[in-house]
């Protein structure tokens, strides 16, 4: 019998509430996990249910840290009442729950009070400051998504407490590398109306990026990718999440060079996540539905500063259309392993956000592409297969 199957059969599905905040998880002592098993829920050395939701891996000195967005129960949990959890694991099977990364606070004046919206974190280490850099998405308190902007912490160790520093619209008073003479001359407003083809043909060619100039861009969900020579970047949803921005950062990874481009503009995608292989970057990112699933897309580039060309789904089979029922968070490259990704998503679940599932699933290259196939279960020798 399956690691899994037994502990499903012992599961105590009910809640368990526990300092201000539910839980899911058992009574049981947790049994080792030697499997990954996308869907399904997983739970921590404490045998509750990880809290980690549009997270993010880093892998420091043989171990992983993954830093999510702690969830809580019922309609309204997925304002940040707590704030950024951090989980550790040496085989990313077993999760230890290292508490409360960077914390939402009591403070109505704090940028990140209670109630404010803290999502999609990811942090880098910088070797040169032997620094933890986190970047996250920042919704202010009773704004809904308006303020679309990205926040700034930083930690000495790997499971914080990190200091909370800034947040900040992106690349104020600063063109795109390619802006044309259309966009630096746009005045931001527009005699037509959304979704008309005059309005998308504006939209390509800068409508928004004139509008937010002056403010800086807008930033919703984003990632973080940090190159080869020790390059970062920060890739995330802008303009009304039409068009996605890449921003190389700073040399300490707590500002922007302002060196940056805009991807597929008026194309519609969120959740990007980047990684590398044999020289290509790759990006899987969603469409814009919410915290409904929707069709992946690929692209492809030989530079992060692009050009990126999109390449179609790359996941494959029943319920592709949906990204198996999820949403794109992070790539993560295994350590020690060749030509091993992980694909992670979130499926949500909007009236009860605490109970967001997981979908981990290997990244297989056919035809010198990334293709994302589900599995019910599987395990790391995966990769050590002849596909
Ligand atoms: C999704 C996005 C999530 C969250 C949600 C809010 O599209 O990927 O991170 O922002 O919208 O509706």
């Amino acid at each position: 019998m399956c690691l899994f199957k037994k502990l499903s059969a012992g599961l105590l599905l009910g809640a368990v509430l526990s300092a201000g905040c539910t839980m899911i998880g058992n009574n049981n002592s947790k049994e080792i996990s030697e499997s990954f098993k996308p869907g399904e829920l997983w739970l921590d050395s404490d045998s509750v249910h990880i809290n980690a939701h549009g997270g993010g891996l880093l892998y420091h000195e043989g171990t992983y840290y993954w830093y999510g967005e702690h969830k809580t129960s019922g309609r309204g949990g997925n304002t940040s009442l707590l704030g950024l959890r951090c989980y550790s694991s040496e085989d990313l099977y077993n999760w230890k729950n290292e508490g409360i990364a960077l914390a939402s606070v009591d403070d109505p004046e704090s940028e990140i009070t209670h109630g404010c919206v803290m999502e999609r974190p990811k942090v880098i280490y910088n070797a040169t400051t032997k620094q933890f850099v986190m970047w996250f998405h920042l919704e202010l308190k009773g704004q809904g998504y308006a303020a679309a902007r990205t926040a700034l912490a930083v930690s000495d160790t790997p499971t914080g407490p990190f200091t909370y520093v800034k947040s900040t619209r992106v690349n104020a008073n600063v063109w795109p590398l390619d802006a044309s003479q259309v966009m630096k001359s746009h005045s931001g407003e527009t005699k037509y109306d959304w979704w008309t083809p005059e309005w998308r043909k504006e939209v390509e060619d800068g409508l928004f990026v004139a509008l937010n100039f002056k403010e800086g861009q807008m930033s919703r969900d984003m990632t973080l990718f940090v190159d080869d020579d020790g390059t970062a970047y920060h890739i995330h949803s802008a303009e009304e999440n039409l068009t996605l921005h890449i921003s190389e950062l700073t040399p300490d990874y707590k500002d922007f060079t302002g060196k940056w481009i805009r991807v597929a503009p008026g194309g519609h995608n969120e959740a990007p996540a980047v990684f590398k292989h044999q020289d290509k970057y790759y990006m899987i990112t969603s469409g814009c539905t919410g915290w409904d699933p929707n069709e992946a897309r690929l692209m492809v580039a030989d530079s992060m500063m692009g050009p990126w060309k999109y390449m179609g789904n790359p996941c494959q089979g029943k319920d592709a259309e949906l990204t198996f029922h999820s949403q794109s968070t992070y790539i993560l490259p295994v350590a020690g392993k060749k030509d091993a990704f992980i694909f992670m998503g979130d499926r949500w679940m909007p009236r009860n956000p605490i109970d967001g599932r997981y979908i981990w699933l290997p990244v297989i290259f056919e035809n010198n592409l990334p293709v994302i196939k589900w599995y019910d279960q599987w395990d790391l020798s995966f990769f050590d297969k002849e596909i």
